[in-house]
């Protein structure tokens, strides 16, 4: 029965010897009454050869009835391929097999897609892939993700271990800790009432961890999120998790560009330089309106607010005296856009809060813009040479709040960088990987609705050092020790250094953020109590292991590198979950659905 090679490995150096091969049926040719069949493992594909004049008519029979991805096992013996049948494609295209012997080990049914043809993956829409994902994994691509995947991990395994890492495995059935994102949440059989909460990471096991004495830690996590999903988020997804004790920032730093540094050498052969550039969360705003910068092109934005200070023009002049600014994009080159191009952007500026998008053209030589007749001369020199206009050239204006309007203008950009993109103006190598860290994030923002303080990361980051005074002073300016890394504008990862005196923890809680103390008490209790008890200075990061794995493999999508990916509604259109459940269910978990409940699963719809 066993195969004697796999399906990659034949060469010259085998021309007479007699192997046995197993695996699926590629693709099939018939040439003149002599059957090719491409024959298909997991390592690669080999060409057999069904020679009637050779075989009994039976097994030639048999070979003639065989479909696409039927499984066999064949024997024969190499040959090499006739003058101008060599295939320098594939490693085993100077050979074939004559096939003596054919097993079929599984016959199968008409395909619901072609896996043979690279191009399929386009034109085969993704619920249909998704729904028999079996076939799908099938294709080569998929194959390459999967073990690029798995490669990633090994080699981040081998690195951790090497840094002296552990790695530790925390529950999956964990309690609610509202403040992140919604969770999902698990209803408890014997404990009418209660539910288990999937974590969102494992944030507070790793730092007891710390107080445990583990020292460094990782963990490839899953981690759960009921959020809206989208292109590069899944309900369910992995994190390489990491902490360690005593240490600072830098630390951090280190480790992770050395992994980051071995994970790319081992998956593309790129040397990463490090260390890797830094840039603070107001300079990143500033420059780029997002806090996380592509910074694979230009397009930055420039402030104009001194040169607009006094201006005639209300729109700018008003949102200054308000303690506003005026930020603006040389969108360059960018004139000719359409309108349905202008509306967009206009569209983004509006969802952004500003009231419009004020913009000037650049063409034959004029400004084209109602508002440049407002504009004195000593504003219209300082845009000159600020943006550094030119003939063709699209400026666009956000007046208002900072963060407003930086926010405005870095969507705004990314956007920009697309239309030129598409139209061959800007060209970006697909092996350029800017990575970047943004440090110096303010630990809190305030929401205006609620009219409080929140965490920026998470409640446990602690503060600045010298910052601590301000927390109750003037929260807005405290900065907190957290870090992302971004990588070509991709937010793959962030931490931060820990809080870990439980008095400035439970300040945190209760004065800042104004969680009462008993509630406080009820769901972080156990943090704080460990905290009394020796807990060493410690801080770690989480990195998208999805996304990063998607980054490697060049897909824009992380459900192209996960096995059983959930689609954007947050179903697995394989096994058709979720699913209703037995009312037997329903009754030991002591819940009753509202409406009535939904009965035992749907059975699929019918193959499309
Ligand atoms: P954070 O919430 O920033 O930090 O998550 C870390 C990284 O996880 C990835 N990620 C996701 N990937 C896929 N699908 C999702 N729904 C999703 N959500 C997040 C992102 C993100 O940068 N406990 C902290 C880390 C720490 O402080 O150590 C945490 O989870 O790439
Ligand atoms: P108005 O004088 O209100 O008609 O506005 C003049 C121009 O300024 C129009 O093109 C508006 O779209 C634009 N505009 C309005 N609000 C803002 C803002 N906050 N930032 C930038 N442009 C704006």
């Amino acid at each position: 029965m066993k195969r004697t090679h796999h399906c990659n490995e034949l060469r010259l150096e085998h021309l007479g010897a007699e192997v046995t091969l197993c695996g699926w049926v590629h693709s099939r040719r018939d040439l003149g009454g002599v059957i090719f069949i491409d024959i298909r493992d997991r390592e690669g594909r080999t060409q057999t050869v069904f020679d009637p004049s050779d075989l009994p008519a039976a097994l030639f029979e048999q070979a003639s009835g065989l479909r696409s991805e039927s499984v066999v096992r064949v024997t024969g013996k190499v040959r090499r391929r006739p003058e101008g049948t060599v295939n320098p494609k594939i490693p085993t295209g100077e050979v074939e097999v004559m096939v003596r012997e054919l097993e079929v080990l599984n016959l199968a049914e008409p395909l619901p897609f072609q896996i043979d043809d690279p191009e399929s993956a386009a034109k085969v829409n993704e619920e249909l892939r998704l729904r028999h994902r079996y076939l799908d994994l099938r294709r080569p691509e998929m194959a390459r993700n999967l073990r690029l995947r798995h490669t990633v991990a090994t080699a981040t395994r081998v690195y951790f271990d090497e840094q002296g890492f552990l790695e530790v495995e925390t529950p999956l059935l964990f309690k609610s800790t509202p403040e992140g994102a919604r969770e999902f949440v698990v209803p408890v059989r014997n404990s009418p009432g209660s539910f288990y909460a999937l974590p969102q990471s494992p944030q507070q096991f790793k730092q007891i961890l710390m107080v445990a004495g583990v020292e460094r830690y990782f963990q490839l996590a899953k981690c759960f999120r009921d959020e809206d999903l989208r292109a590069d988020r899944q309900p369910e997804f992995t994190q390489i998790d990491v902490e360690m004790s005593f240490i600072e920032r830098e630390d951090i730093y280190r480790v992770i560009e050395g992994l980051l540094g071995r994970i790319w050498k081992v998956a593309l052969g790129v040397d990463l330089p490090t260390p890797f550039p830094r840039m603070a969360f107001v300079e990143a705003l500033n420059r780029f309106g997002i806090d996380k910068p592509d910074t694979r092109f230009g397009l930055e934005l420039v402030d104009l607010t001194e040169e607009f200070r006094g201006s005639a023009f209300k729109v700018f002049s008003g949102a200054i005296q308000g303690g506003g600014v005026v930020k603006a994009l040389n969108a360059k080159s960018l004139a000719g856009v359409t309108q349905g191009q202008m509306e967009t952007m206009t569209a983004l500026a509006k969802e952004g809060g500003a009231k419009g998008l004020a913009f000037i053209k650049v063409e034959n030589g004029e400004w084209k813009a109602p508002m440049v007749k407002f504009f004195s001369a000593a504003e219209k020199a300082a845009l000159e040479s600020k943006l550094g206009i030119e003939e063709g050239d699209l400026i666009l204006f956000a007046a208002g709040e900072w963060l407003m309007a930086c926010e405005i203008l870095g969507r705004i950009r990314l956007y920009a960088a697309e239309l030129l993109r598409a139209g061959g103006k800007l060209v970006i190598p697909a092996d350029r990987f800017d990575f970047l860290w943004v440090v110096d994030f303010p630990l809190l923002s305030y929401d205006k609705e609620q009219q409080r303080w929140y965490s920026s990361h998470h409640p446990f980051t602690a503060p600045v050092a010298e910052d601590i005074p301000l927390l109750l002073q003037d929260p807005k300016k405290v900065r907190g020790q957290h870090y992302d890394i971004v990588v070509n504008g991709v937010e793959l990862g962030g931490g931060s250094i820990r809080i870990h005196q439980p008095a400035v923890q439970k300040r945190v809680f209760e004065d800042v953020l104004r969680i009462p103390p008993d509630l406080a008490r009820a769901r972080f209790g156990y943090l704080l109590e460990a905290f009394r008890y020796g807990a060493p200075p410690h801080g770690g990061i989480a990195l998208g292991f999805d996304r990063m794995v998607a980054m490697l493999c060049g897909t824009p999508s992380i459900r192209d590198v996960i096995a059983f990916p959930k689609t954007a509604k947050g179903t697995c259109l394989m096994t058709d979950s979720p699913g209703g459940v037995e009312p037997k269910q329903l009754r030991d978990l002591h819940i009753e659905i509202r409406g009535g409940h939904r009965e035992t699963p749907r059975p699929h719809p019918p193959a499309a």
